[in-house]
């Protein structure tokens, strides 16, 4: 299916992984089991942008939820490949980060009470593994560090969005006070305070207005071309996956049904006919 060239490259092997949820009712004593993910196969490409597409509820969140290690697989393996490869199954979330992999979550996870700044410097890499509230109180506390982190958060935002961009600008506002789509478009910059290798994107245009899908797309680029992070990314607009991926994967039933181009995923008749309606 994929290759040699393709495994050699990989950052991420997730090797015939299995998830089942309960349905909560238990039938002649007997807890009945949905079968969510079902030997899944996927290989991500160092250095490229891949893109998982497939419907509503097909376990695209929760392949990223066993990736990071916040829910456990029944079966199989993901294995991490930096300097070393590194067998994620059953290993902590706090763990997976630390090796690492990024994530942004499909709903908005930065802090809302604490300002725009302050969200900058609690993802600072050497606090992996700490609370992000210790991690401020320590900012406060120590000068140097706090220099340090100030100065890499204001470089990320001048990198990313311009010399007099308006989150710098509004660096002490709080972050719950921004429209949705500009603390989208933080919960990514925050990403590359911390020297992560594989970011898991889950939706980054999901509700943000449309005229902010370039900036995000352009983040993105910057992320691979300039930043030397693999990026793995779940999308529904079809028009943002065919601009940025390098690879396609179409889950559907538990598994990777097709993945290639996005030209060659999307012109796919199962694709067409059981995701796009087309
Ligand atoms: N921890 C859990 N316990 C029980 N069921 C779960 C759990 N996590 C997810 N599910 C169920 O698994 C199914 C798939 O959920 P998931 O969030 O992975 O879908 P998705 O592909 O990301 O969908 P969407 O495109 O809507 O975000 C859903 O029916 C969901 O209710
Ligand atoms: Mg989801």
């Amino acid at each position: 299916m994929y290759s040699e060239k393709n495994i050699m490259n990989s950052i991420l092997d997730i090797k015939s992984i299995s998830k089942s949820f309960s349905k909560g009712r238990k039938i002649n004593g007997n807890e009945k089991q949905q079968v969510l993910i079902n030997k899944l196969n996927l290989t991500v490409e160092r250095g490229k942008v891949t893109t998982l597409i497939g419907g509503n509820g097909t376990g695209k969140t929760t392949l990223f939820n066993l990736i990071s290690g916040f829910l456990d697989a029944d079966e199989g393996n993901i294995i991490f490949k930096n300097s070393k490869k590194t067998t994620l199954t059953g290993m902590p979330s706090h763990k997976i980060e630390q090796l690492g992999i990024g994530r942004l979550f499909q709903d908005n996870h930065i802090f809302p009470e604490l300002t725009v700044f302050e969200n900058m410097i609690i993802a600072y890499k050497d606090d992996f593994g700490e609370l992000p509230l210790e991690v401020l109180f320590k900012a406060r506390k120590s000068k140097k560090t706090e220099k340090q982190r100030e100065e890499k958060a204001k470089q990320i935002l001048e990198m990313l969005f311009g010399k007099k961009n308006e989150f710098w600008q509004k660096r002490n506002h709080l972050a719950k006070n921004m429209s949705y789509g500009q603390q989208r478009l933080l919960g990514l910059a925050r990403l590359f305070m911390s020297n992560y290798k594989l970011v898991l994107l889950d939706e980054p245009t999901a509700g943000v207005n449309i005229k902010l899908n370039d900036t995000i797309g352009e983040i993105i680029k910057k992320m691979v071309l300039e930043n030397d992070i693999t990026v793995f990314l779940i999308e529904h607009n079809m028009r943002f996956v065919k601009q940025i991926s390098d690879t396609c994967a179409f889950i559907n039933n538990g598994e990777i049904e097709i993945s290639g181009t996005p030209e060659e995923v999307i012109a796919n008749e199962n694709v067409r006919k059981s995701y796009l309606g087309t």
